[in-house]
């Protein structure tokens, strides 16, 4: 049975080979990675999919920053993503479910706006609309035509001309000894 659990430390190695499994050598070139430099992910929610003891599925939650560039206070946001699923388990819902967890998660922890950037042909079903490019850049001009954005119609719209979104680094992902984080079903 496929079980969804918080991130540990002891996760990095299975994390990054099932990386370089779904995205391939090159994936350190994608422009979300710009987001990720120099960043850590959000240890109390980013998820991973487990197989017994197998490592399976991963997904991360990354601090980050719309700024304003006209001068307006910055935005506070996450970006989700990587997302990358083992191939021996795809197309049975472990995405969906790791996706669903994970906002939940999100969520109910006060973050609304969430980015990522990936195919909208997969992840509008979790709610995430196209921000158009030309009102919103990425660190060092990088591509921003599949940036995607995930929030409640109540808190307004993202885009206004001007923006950049830019890394927020938090504390990295360490071993909390004796420190036992609760799974999620
Ligand atoms: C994309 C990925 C995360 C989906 O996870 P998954 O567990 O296989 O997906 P689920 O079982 O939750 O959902 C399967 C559905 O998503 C669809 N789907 C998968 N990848 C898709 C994509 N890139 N675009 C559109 N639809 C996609 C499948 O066709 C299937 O559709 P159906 O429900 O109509 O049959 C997984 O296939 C993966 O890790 N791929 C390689 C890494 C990657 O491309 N990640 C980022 C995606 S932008």
């Amino acid at each position: 049975m496929i079980t969804i659990d918080r991130e540990k430390p002891f996760d990095n190695a299975a994390i990054e080979k099932l990386l370089d499994v779904a995205f391939g050598p090159e994936r350190f070139n994608k422009s979300s990675y710009s987001l990720r430099e120099n960043n850590h992910p959000v240890a109390s929610l980013s998820h991973v999919a487990r197989l017994g003891d197998k490592l399976v599925g991963t997904v991360r939650f990354w601090p980050i920053e719309v700024r304003d560039l006209l001068g307006g206070a910055p935005v506070p946001a996450l970006l989700l993503g990587p997302l990358a699923i083992a191939p021996m388990v795809q197309n049975q819902g472990v995405g969906g479910k790791l996706m669903s967890t994970s906002i939940a998660a999100a969520n109910a922890a006060g973050h609304d706006r969430i980015l990522l950037v990936g195919d909208h042909a997969y992840y509008s079903r979790f709610g995430f609309e196209p921000v158009l490019p030309r009102y919103i850049t990425l660190p060092g001009g990088r591509d921003a035509r599949r940036l995607l954005v995930r929030q409640p119609a109540t808190i307004g719209s993202l885009p206004s001309v001007g923006k950049l979104v830019v890394p927020t680094p938090e504390p990295a992902l360490v071993p909390a000894f004796g420190a036992a984080l609760p799974d999620v079903a």
